[in-house]
């Protein structure tokens, strides 16, 4: 089957507010095809969470469509909802948070079984929890430790066993390794790309650090107050970023090369509201390349190269 596993389709997200309607996000459209990983960027409070959550239906969309393996999530009764959830998980950013303190390595990754009233027999959980540790390289040693008796790299790896316990195809991760040092940020990325080989996982990953997804994600879609700005296989954006944002984004990342062809690019202006936003580019008014059309009209996404999307009017294929 070539359909893609996830199709969003002008997925909106708005939450009331004192001030007006906060435009979280805002029409944003992609596609996710089986096995693959789209990384999802952008700086702090431009809609990343709030898409993921969406997907999964854990906010409830505004308006939009969200097609899972060909199924309307919207259109779902709450039970057939909660049904498809397994097939669809999160992995959170600070495992210590999202774990109880009080509950066991064990009572942790058996938590969804519970939940979900599946695997009723104590012995088969066990064998079930030891086979789930095993899969993410946690000791077995650690089965009735506590979640503050360990380091943050074996934390997630708890709540990547919890994400992985019901059998999931799709995986929201949600900067799943940006609470943790370098070297373990390593390993946890290596054993998230080792699962998706072994069991076919479709991740969208997030995180505000283009360098993490670089060698992480097949594509890459980048978000500026709540609009998807471009998007990209991640080769091609790191080629030929197109919109004045993403090359602000990539002029950030610090690479130890003193050849570097591009000076870093410092994003003048103040962040707009994302509270009832002006129908005009939202960027144009930090964007050292804006022209007067963009301050009369919203660009709109168009392709420019094949597969690389990008909502910009200055914007041209290469
Ligand atoms: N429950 C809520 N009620 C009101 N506003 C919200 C709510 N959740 C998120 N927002 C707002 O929606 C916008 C997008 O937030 P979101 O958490 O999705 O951003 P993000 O890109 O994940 O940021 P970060 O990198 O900091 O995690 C922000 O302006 C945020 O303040
Ligand atoms: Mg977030």
């Amino acid at each position: 089957m070539n359909t893609p596993l996830l199709e969003v389709k002008n997925l909106k997200k708005y939450f009331k507010t004192p001030n007006g309607m906060l435009h979280a996000v805002d029409d944003v459209s992609f596609t996710l095809e089986r096995g693959s990983t789209l990384g999802l960027v952008g700086e702090s409070g431009c809609g990343k969470s709030t898409t993921g959550r969406a997907i999964l239906c854990l906010t409830e969309p505004t308006s939009g469509q969200i097609i899972f393996d060909g199924q309307h999530l919207m259109k779902l009764s709450p039970s057939e909802l909660r049904r498809q959830r397994q097939d669809m998980q999160i992995i959170f950013q600070d495992p210590y948070s999202s774990l109880d303190p009080r509950f066991t390595v064990a009572q942790a990754i058996e938590e969804p079984f519970r939940i979900h009233k599946l695997i009723m027999d104590k012995r088969e959980r066990h064998k079930k929890v030891l086979a789930l540790m095993d899969t993410v390289g946690l000791a077995r040693r650690l089965i009735n430790s506590y979640p503050h008796e360990l380091d943050g790299g074996r934390r997630q790896r708890i709540g990547i066993a919890r994400a992985l316990a019901l059998g999931p195809r799709f995986i929201v991760c949600d900067e799943p390794v940006s609470a943790l040092d370098v070297s373990i940020q390593a390993q946890i990325l290596n054993l998230m790309k080792q699962l998706q080989r072994e069991l076919g996982l479709t991740y969208l990953f997030i995180t505000h650090d283009l360098s993490v997804v670089r060698h992480f994600s097949d594509d890459i879609a980048v978000m500026y107050l709540g609009r998807m700005v471009e998007k990209a296989p991640t080769e091609a954006l790191f080629a030929h970023p197109l919109h004045p944002y993403t090359k602000a984004l990539l002029s950030a990342i610090p690479i130890p090369d003193i050849d570097r062809r591009t000076e870093r690019i410092l994003l003048k202006g103040e962040l707009s509201s994302p509270i009832e936003p002006a129908k005009i580019c939202r960027f144009s008014n930090r964007c050292g390349e804006c022209i007067d059309l963009c301050k009369e009209e919203e660009p709109l996404m168009h392709e420019v190269s094949p597969g690389h999307f990008v909502s910009c009017f200055r914007a041209s294929g290469y």
